[in-house]
């Protein structure tokens, strides 16, 4: 068992591999975020905008880091599937209550892997004719990109590999996790 958190969360923890992206790894980048997005936008209104659900965690301490007037908005998207038509193809779930037009958006997102689902977000946003949009993204996934994407703001490079933690989920456990890791094998019942 790893003693990332000193035992608190043992019951989660019993699955974990290895530590990706410690607490205070995650923490001290996202400050660094926070003083870089704070730089850029002074004088400006800015309103980052985030898709459900995985990206709550890094939304709020994003938030937090940053030292400017801001607001913040969510949308929720459900997938078609995976066929060569349909992936990357998304339903919005639920709309942004705030209206974008004419204001400063950054999107947020908590990982990006093939780069579809943010293609797909930064679109839809941007046809509301922002004055500006930009991407924010925690953990990257390049190796996995099937779409270019131009990310503004990037936390960590992520390997390839499965993890959870810090809003990633497996089967919609083990994103209160306060770090980023791998889980053993024997937790993964059907890896997708
Ligand atoms: C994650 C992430 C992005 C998407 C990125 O969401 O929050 O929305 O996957 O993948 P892509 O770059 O390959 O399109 P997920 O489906 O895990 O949902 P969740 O936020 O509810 O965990």
């Amino acid at each position: 068992m790893t003693q990332a958190t000193d035992g608190l969360y043992w019951d989660l923890e019993n699955d974990i591999a290895q530590v990706i992206f410690s607490q205070e790894e995650i923490a001290t980048r996202i400050a660094a975020l926070g003083r870089a997005i704070s730089d850029d936008y002074i004088g400006k209104d800015l309103v980052l905008v985030g898709v459900l659900r995985g990206v709550v965690f890094f939304m709020a301490d994003l938030m937090r880091a940053i030292t400017l007037p801001v607001s913040y908005d969510f949308i929720a998207i459900s997938r078609y599937g995976p066929t060569a038509e349909t992936r990357g193809v998304v339903r919005l779930t639920k709309d942004l209550d705030e209206h974008i037009e004419g204001r400063h958006v950054l999107f947020v997102e908590d990982v990006v892997d093939t780069g579809l689902t943010s293609n797909y977000i930064l679109k839809n946003l941007g046809a509301r004719e922002p004055i500006s949009l930009q991407a924010c993204v925690l953990f990257d996934r390049p190796r996995r990109r099937l779409i270019d994407l131009n990310i503004a703001y990037k936390g960590f490079e992520l390997p390839d590999l499965f993890v959870v933690g810090y809003g990633l989920d497996y089967q919609q456990k083990y994103r209160n996790l306060p770090y980023v890791a791998t889980l053993k094998p024997e937790a993964l019942n059907d890896h997708k």
